[in-house]
C-alpha cells in the first residue's frame, strides 16, 4: 500500500503541475505553493520518527482533514490565516477580522456559524442531508482556479461554480509569497476583499432552498428576505434606502451609536477592488452582506447581534433599510 500510495503521489503531482502551473499570483495551496509535504508524510515517517498514532489515511499528517488544516489554521502558525476562535490577528485592522470569520471547536455545536466535525442537517436544503462539515466540503485540498480554492461543486450535484479573483471577487493585498504574519493579515483582513458577484450562488448550491428569491415566499428565510437584488431596483423604494447607503453616515453606520462597520454587497458593475468597495445605489445584498462564511462572533453566523438585541441589532438592517 506504501508503494501504491507514493505511485500516486507521484502522478497527481505530475497531473497537478500541469494543471495549475498557470495560477494567479497570491494563491496558496496551488500550483507551486502547493507544498505536499505541508499536509502529507513522504516517507511513513515524518523527519525519521514514527508519527505517533500514524500512518493515516493517504499519508496525511494528522487523523481528519480538521486537524490537518487546524494544525496551521488554529493561531500556532502566526503566517497561516487563523480561522478558530480565538482569533487575534487582525485586531489593528478596521472590523478586527477576516472576510471568512471563525469556527468554534471541532466536535461540537456552533451556534455562530458553521460547524466542524459535528453531525447536523443542511438547513434550508431541499434535500436535507445529514453531514459532518470539514475544511474540505468547501475548499480544494490541493487547490483550484477558485477564490480561496472554493469548491467548484461544493453540493456534489454536477455544478460547476466559478468565484474567480479579478473576475467575481476583487482583492488590493496580495499575500506574500512565502507566507509572512504581516503578508497574511493583510491579505485577509475583512476590508482587503470586494465582491461582484457568485457568492450567494456558491452558498446556494448546499442551501438551494434559497437558489431563487420568492418575495415573501414562506422558505422560513424569515419569510424569504432576498439575494443578489439591487437596493434600487423598485422605484419607489418602499423597502430600502439607498441614499442612506451611499452616504453611509448615521443610522446603522454610526460607530458611536449602535452602528456597524459597512455590510459587504455586490457591486454588480465592479471592475477592481476599488470600484467593488465603493457604494453605489444599485448594489446587491448577499449571504455575505448578513453572515460570515464560516462564522462569527454573532448567532446564526450574523455580522451583528441580531438575535442577541442591545443597541447594535438592528445596526445591518438599517444601513440599507433606515426604517
Ligand atoms: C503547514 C501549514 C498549513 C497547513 C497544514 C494548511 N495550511 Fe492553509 N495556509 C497556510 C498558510 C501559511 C497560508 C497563507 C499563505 C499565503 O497566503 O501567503 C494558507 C492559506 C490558506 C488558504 C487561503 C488560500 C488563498 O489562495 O486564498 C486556504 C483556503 C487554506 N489555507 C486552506 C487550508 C486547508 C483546507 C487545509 C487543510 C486541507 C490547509 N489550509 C492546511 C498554511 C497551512
Ligand atoms: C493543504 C494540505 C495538502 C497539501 C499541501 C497536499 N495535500 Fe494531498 N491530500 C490532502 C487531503 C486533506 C487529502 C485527503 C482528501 C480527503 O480525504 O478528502 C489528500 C489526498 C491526497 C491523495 C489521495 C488521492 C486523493 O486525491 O484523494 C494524493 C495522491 C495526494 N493527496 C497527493 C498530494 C501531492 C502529490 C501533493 C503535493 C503536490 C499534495 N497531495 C499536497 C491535503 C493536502
Ligand atoms: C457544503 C455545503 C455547505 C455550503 C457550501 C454552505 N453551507 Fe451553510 N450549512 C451547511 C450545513 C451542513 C449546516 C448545518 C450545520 C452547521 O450549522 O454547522 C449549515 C448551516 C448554515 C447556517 C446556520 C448556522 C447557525 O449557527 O445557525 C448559516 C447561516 C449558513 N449555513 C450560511 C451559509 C453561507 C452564507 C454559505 C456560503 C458562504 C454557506 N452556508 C455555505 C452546509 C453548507
Ligand atoms: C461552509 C463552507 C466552508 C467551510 C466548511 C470552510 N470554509 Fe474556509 N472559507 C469559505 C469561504 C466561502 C471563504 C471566503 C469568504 C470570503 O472571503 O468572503 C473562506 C475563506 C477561508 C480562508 C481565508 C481567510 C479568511 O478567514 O477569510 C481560509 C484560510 C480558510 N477559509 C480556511 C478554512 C479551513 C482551514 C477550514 C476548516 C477548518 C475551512 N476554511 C472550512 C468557506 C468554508
Ligand atoms: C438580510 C440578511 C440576510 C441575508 C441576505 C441572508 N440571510 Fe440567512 N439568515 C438571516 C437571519 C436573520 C437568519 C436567522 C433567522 C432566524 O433564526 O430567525 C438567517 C438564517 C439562515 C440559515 C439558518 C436557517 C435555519 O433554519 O437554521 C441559513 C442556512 C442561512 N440563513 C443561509 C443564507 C444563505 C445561503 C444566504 C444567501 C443565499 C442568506 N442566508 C442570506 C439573514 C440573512
Ligand atoms: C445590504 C443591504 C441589505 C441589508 C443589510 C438588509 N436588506 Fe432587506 N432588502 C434589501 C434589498 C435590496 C431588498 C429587495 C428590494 C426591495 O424589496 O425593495 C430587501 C428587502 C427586504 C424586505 C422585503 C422582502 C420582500 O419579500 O418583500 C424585508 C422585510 C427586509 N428586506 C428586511 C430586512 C431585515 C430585517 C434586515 C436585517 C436582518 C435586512 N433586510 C437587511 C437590502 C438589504
Amino acid at each position: 500500500m506504501g508503494t501504491l500510495v507514493k505511485l500516486s503521489i507521484i502522478t497527481l503531482a505530475i497531473l497537478l503541475a500541469g494543471l495549475w502551473s498557470s495560477a494567479t499570483a497570491g494563491q496558496w495551496h496551488v500550483g507551486e505553493s502547493l507544498r505536499c509535504q505541508d499536509c502529507h508524510l513522504q516517507h511513513a515517517t515524518q523527519d525519521g520518527e514514527q508519527v505517533p498514532g500514524g500512518p493515516y489515511s493517504t499519508m496525511l499528517l494528522e487523523a481528519s482533514v480538521n486537524e490537518l488544516c487546524l494544525s496551521c489554521h488554529d493561531g500556532t502558525d502566526p503566517t497561516a490565516p487563523d480561522v478558530q476562535s480565538p482569533v487575534t490577528m487582525y485586531s489593528a485592522g478596521s472590523t478586527g477580522e477576516s472576510a471568512a470569520g471563525f469556527f468554534g471547536q471541532v466536535g461540537v455545536d456552533n451556534p455562530h456559524g458553521h460547524g466542524l466535525g459535528f453531525g447536523a442537517v443542511t438547513p434550508l436544503q431541499n434535500q436535507g442531508l445529514f453531514v459532518q462539515l470539514n475544511c474540505a466540503a468547501c475548499h480544494a485540498v490541493h487547490g483550484n482556479g477558485n477564490y480561496r480554492n472554493l469548491l467548484i461543486d461544493p453540493a456534489g450535484v454536477g455544478d460547476s461554480l466559478a468565484v474567480v479573483e479579478g473576475v467575481h471577487v476583487f482583492t488590493e493585498f496580495s499575500p506574500a509569497n512565502p507566507p509572512t504574519v504581516a503578508g497574511s493579515v493583510a491579505a485577509y483582513d475583512r476590508d482587503n476583499v470586494g465582491y461582484k458577484e457568485g457568492m450567494s450562488t456558491w452558498c446556494a448550491s448546499c442551501h438551494d432552498m434559497l437558489a431563487a428569491n420568492e418575495q415573501s415566499s414562506t422558505t422560513a428565510h424569515f419569510n424569504g428576505h432576498p439575494s443578489d437584488v439591487a437596493l434600487d431596483a423598485y422605484s419607489p423604494y418602499n423597502h430600502t434606502a439607498p441614499g442612506h447607503w451611499t452616504a453611509g453616515l448615521g443610522e446603522g453606520f454610526d460607530l458611536a451609536d449602535g452602528g456597524v462597520a459597512r455590510v459587504p454587497f455586490d457591486s454588480p458593475g465592479a471592475t477592481d477592488y476599488v470600484s467593488s468597495r465603493a457604494a453605489g445605489l444599485s448594489d446587491e445584498v448577499q449571504c455575505l452582506s448578513c453572515h460570515k462564511a464560516h462564522g462569527g462572533a454573532h448567532a446564526g453566523g450574523m455580522l451583528w447581534p441580531y438575535r442577541e438585541g442591545g443597541a447594535e441589532y438592528l445596526a445591518g438592517c438599517q444601513q440599507c433599510h433606515n426604517k
